[in-house]
């Protein structure tokens, strides 16, 4: 850690993990329900827990999005943050609002816009909270002594996050209309700019641990991003083929997203190639597993999984079925869980000045979340097929398919206990690090020289 300011990050990635850990909680609570024990039902119906597990998700990547800049565009800038304290106040306020929300779930406090369900009061404070967090990432990247493309092509992407969440905040009567702007946000989030900011924070961590040329790495970085956008933006068509939007959607979206794994085939030849350019023996050989697991699963997740239902002949059948939850798990997963957990396994040893990198716990819980995570999605992938065939083709009720399917979440609650022992067992070591201390300032030239 060059700068103490940087410390700020620790909060957000604290609260990350306590959101990660209830998110998990709702997932569990899911996946009995779809076993047939819903014995919560009377306090948290399904409806409830599907809304607290995505929007869980969402602010638990987001907080660990914004912890990330905390941390990185000090450094790349070379200057202290623009304002500790507003960064404190914008931290709790995040965090009452992700609070209320959550509260207000279980009392049918909602919007009823599927990974977008917050109130509308809870929006302005969101947006007014976010304006706070962008100033202050701005401010210090203008009176920084450096200027990076990757801190920039990092700040763009939460620039961008923002001013995206605006189209779902518009209210529209027609349900059509209303469905077209959803889309701006949550598939030009996650097919767009989000991989800005995958983009920009894996670039960061490429340059940090294997000693590539910066000028080699950001090159690469204008290339992902080029592809990113010329196949994401056209490719939200694949959310309008049933919509009833016009016809040239069905065109339009199936050949511009099925481009679209070619970005993320992109990311992951990025980071594997520069994995092997490099000749600098970082000690933190966790963070560059995860690193290299982020560029990896997310094409496996995103793209691979992506493509599988993004043609409009494909997605006729799959729309909105469990083949959607097995690609939205891998994908999430991949590609911005993975993400987090990378800055903050890079983070958190120099942010503390505690070397816990490479310990057992850490390379199991590496380990055991991503296997238990693959079982996951191939569980879903099973009951999904099983679910098209028998509810889409057989044309069986959807409550009879739901109990044929019971078996399949079986498997699906054992693939998700391997993966929560190994979340558990990465918190763990999270929180051996203790809390972040100015004695470690300067860590990181120490950390690299033991490693000669
Ligand atoms: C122990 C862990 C977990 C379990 C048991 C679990 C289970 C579930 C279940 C049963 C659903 C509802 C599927 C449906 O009927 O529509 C769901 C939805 C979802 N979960 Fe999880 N989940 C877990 C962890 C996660 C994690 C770590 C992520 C992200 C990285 C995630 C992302 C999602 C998403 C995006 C959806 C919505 C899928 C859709 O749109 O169809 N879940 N989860
Ligand atoms: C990291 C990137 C990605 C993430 C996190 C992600 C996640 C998700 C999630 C959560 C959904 C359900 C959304 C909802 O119903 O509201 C979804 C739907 C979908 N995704 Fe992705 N996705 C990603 C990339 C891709 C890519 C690259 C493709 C195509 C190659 C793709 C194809 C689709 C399709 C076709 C649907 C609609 C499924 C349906 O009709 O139910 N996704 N994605
Ligand atoms: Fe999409």
């Amino acid at each position: 850690m060059k700068f103490k300011s940087q410390k700020i990050a620790y909060y957000f990635f604290a609260l990350s993990m306590l959101l990660l850990i209830l998110q998990i909680v709702y997932g569990f609570i899911m996946g009995f329900a779809h076993m047939g024990y819903d014995v919560l039902h009377d306090f948290i119906p399904f409806n409830v827990a599907v809304t607290t597990h995505k929007n869980l998700l969402v602010v638990w990547l987001l907080s660990g999005f914004m912890g990330a800049a905390y941390y990185i565009i000090p450094d790349e800038a070379d200057t202290e943050l623009y304002s500790v304290p507003l960064a404190l106040i914008q931290f709790v306020s995040f965090a009452i609002v992700g609070v209320v929300a959550v509260i207000g779930f279980h009392m049918h406090w909602w919007e009823g816009r599927k990974f977008l369900e917050i109130p509308r009061p809870l929006d302005w404070l969101v947006a007014l909270n976010v304006i706070l967090f962008l100033a202050n990432i701005l401010l210090t990247q203008i009176k920084g002594k450096k200027s990076s493309t990757t801190a920039w092509v990092l700040t763009m992407g939460l620039v961008f996050i923002a001013l995206l969440y605006l189209p779902g905040m518009i209210y529209f009567e027609n349900i059509s209309v209303d469905s077209f702007l959803r889309w701006w946000v949550v598939h030009l989030w996650v097919e767009g700019v989000w991989e800005l900011v995958m983009g920009g924070i894996l670039s960061y961590l490429l340059i940090k641990l294997t000693g590539v040329d910066r000028e080699v790495i950001e090159k690469w970085l204008y290339v992902i991003v080029g592809l990113t956008f010329l196949s994401g933006i056209l490719g939200t068509g694949h959310h309008y083929y049933y919509t009833g939007g016009p016809n040239y959607w069905l065109m339009i979206g199936g050949i511009f997203s099925a481009l679209e794994p070619v970005a993320f085939l992109g990311m992951t030849i990025f980071a594997v190639q520069m994995y092997r350019k490099g000749n600098k023996n970082h000690p933190n050989k966790l963070a560059l597993f995860w690193t290299l697991s982020t560029a990896i699963v997310s094409f496996l997740g995103a793209g691979v999984l992506g493509l599988a239902h993004t043609l409009p002949a494909v997605n006729l059948y799959t729309h909105g079925t469990l083949v959607t939850a097995m690609h939205g798990h891998l994908a999430f997963w991949g590609a911005y869980a993975s993400l987090v957990l990378a800055i903050i396994s890079y983070s958190m040893p120099l942010m503390t000045g505690r070397k816990l990198f490479d310990t057992r716990n850490g390379n199991l819980a590496f380990w055991l979340s991503n296997i238990g995570m693959l079982c996951m999605t191939a569980a879903f992938g099973v009951a999904g097929v099983g679910q098209v065939y028998l509810e889409r083709i057989v044309g069986l009720d959807f409550m009879v398919v739901a109990q044929e399917l019971h078996v399949h979440f079986f498997v699906l609650i054992l693939s998700a206990t391997v993966f929560t022992v190994g979340i558990l067992l990465y918190i763990i070591d999270f929180m051996k690090h203790g809390l972040p201390s100015e004695e470690a300032l300067g860590t990181e030239e120490s950390f690299e020289a033991v490693a000669g």
